[in-house]
């Protein structure tokens, strides 16, 4: 069996009417996937993150260049939320390890509004020489703005004092307050290009600047999703992961399980779990449709939520997301003179214990009726975090255009905020 690969595999059997519906569903996907490269799909103005592994080159570059000038600062602080933060918090914290060279840590901000933690964390900065990368499409969204305010005006009563040098800002090409304000300050500006959507930005300046500035290899990282595009590309069903993997999450929601749980296996991918959710939840959850998603890692979940996944409402589907191998062998040695119960497993590799654990994990839920997949990844490196980010994008987009809505747009979350400027008083509100 090809250990190198991506590899998604359905546990739960599907025969008859499931298999006829599956079949019709990836029949479908594989129509949307032709719309997507014709560019003809429910929000086509959006697809720039389709071929955009294929194009990165110079923007590699350009990110690495600027990086350079920011890696002698003690800390970088990168404001953003949603889709402006998450996918670097995600793969920062599933490669944490793996970043090369004493480079500054990042600190995120602005994807919150409570206060206490905003104080404390600018009460940690002021021992701190730190630079800022500012992320914000729009260039008006209400917490990165106010996060930056506060930080500009911490940055002018601290000793090192305000200059633009040591601020950078990720916006739109042309327009937006923070478009605006950078060009007037001064800043130095990336670019998020015009039709890639936030939760769909990892792979541009948004996520890529980060990474690199705390010492990632983004070269890997877009190698990684260079090769998925390459292997998603094709029209053939049987092999294209992206359309089986929209097939079966749309066959099992119009089965009525309208929740999917996305359970992994490290402790390395918690955020990743947050990345995922609005990836699939802002991209799905619309006109009153789509499926709600939510992550656990295990084993650590197994002692929370694990009760309830096992017995209680079984409203979900479950994909089990495992790394192949390890970055690191660690048996289970013996211990002379102490008897702790744990003979049995004397020699056993620790990675073997957490596949046997996620394993046993999905056969007992597979017993009480709960339809299982598991997506193996050869292993946690840059090189397949962003091949697994390209998969998933790919696959988001397929599942909910399948569901006859547009996977680029989040019209809802636009209810809160009016209301929030109307409770604040913001003009024309
Ligand atoms: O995926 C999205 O489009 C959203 O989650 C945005 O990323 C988020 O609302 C932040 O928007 P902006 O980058 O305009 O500040």
């Amino acid at each position: 069996m090809e250990k190198t690969a991506l590899r998604l595999a359905f546990q739960t059997p599907l025969d008859g009417r499931l298999k006829e519906e599956y079949n019709s569903l990836l029949q479908a996907s594989r129509q949307h996937l032709q719309e997507i490269q014709e560019k003809r799909c429910l929000g086509a103005d959006f697809l720039g993150w389709y071929t955009l592994p294929n194009e990165l080159e110079r923007e590699i570059a350009s990110v690495q260049t600027i990086a350079q000038t920011l890696v002698n600062y003690d800390a970088v602080v990168v404001i953003g939320i949603g889709g402006s933060y998450l996918g670097a918090l995600a793969l920062a914290e599933a490669l944490e390890e793996q970043k090369e060279g004493m480079q500054p840590e990042l600190i995120f901000l602005g994807f919150s509004l409570c206060a206490d933690y905003m104080a404390n964390q600018l009460a940690r900065l002021k021992e701190k020489n730190y630079a800022v990368v500012v992320i914000s499409k729009s260039g008006t969204t209400t917490e990165p703005a106010i996060a930056f305010r506060l930080i500009l005006a911490a940055l002018k009563q601290s000793a090192n004092g305000y200059s633009p040098e040591r601020i950078v800002a990720i916006t739109d090409a042309k327009r937006g307050t923070l478009h605006d304000l950078a060009e007037r300050e001064g800043i130095r500006r990336l670019v998020i290009p015009d039709n890639v959507g936030g939760r769909y930005s990892a792979l541009t300046p948004v996520g890529l600047l980060p990474l690199a500035i705390a010492g990632y290899d983004i070269v890997a990282l877009v190698e990684g999703a260079k090769a998925a595009f390459g292997a998603l590309q094709t029209a053939d069903p049987n092999t294209n992961l992206a359309m089986q993997y929209a097939a079966w999450r749309n066959l099992w929601y119009k089965e009525g399980r309208s929740l999917e749980v996305l359970a992994m296996y490290s402790p390395y991918m918690r955020s990743f779990g947050e990345w995922y959710k609005q990836l699939y939840g802002e991209s799905e959850g619309k006109n009153g449709g789509g499926v709600f998603p939510t992550s656990v890692c295990n084993t650590t979940d197994l002692h929370s939520l694990g009760q309830f996944l096992q017995e209680g409402t079984s409203l979900f589907f479950e994909t089990h997301l495992f790394f192949e191998k390890a970055n690191h062998s660690l048996s289970v040695m013996q211990l002379d003179g102490i008897a702790d119960g744990l003979e049995y497993l004397v020699g056993k590799d620790l990675h073997e214990i957490n596949r046997a654990a996620a394993q046993a994990t999905a056969a007992a839920h597979e017993a009480h009726a709960i339809p299982t997949a598991f997506l193996h990844v050869p292993l946690r490196n840059a090189y397949w975090l962003g091949y697994l980010l390209y998969f998933c994008e790919l696959s988001c987009a397929l599942t909910v255009l399948l569901q006859g809505n547009n996977p680029f747009d989040q019209p809802g979350v636009e209810r809160y905020k009016k209301n929030m400027f109307h409770l604040l008083g913001k003009p024309g509100f």
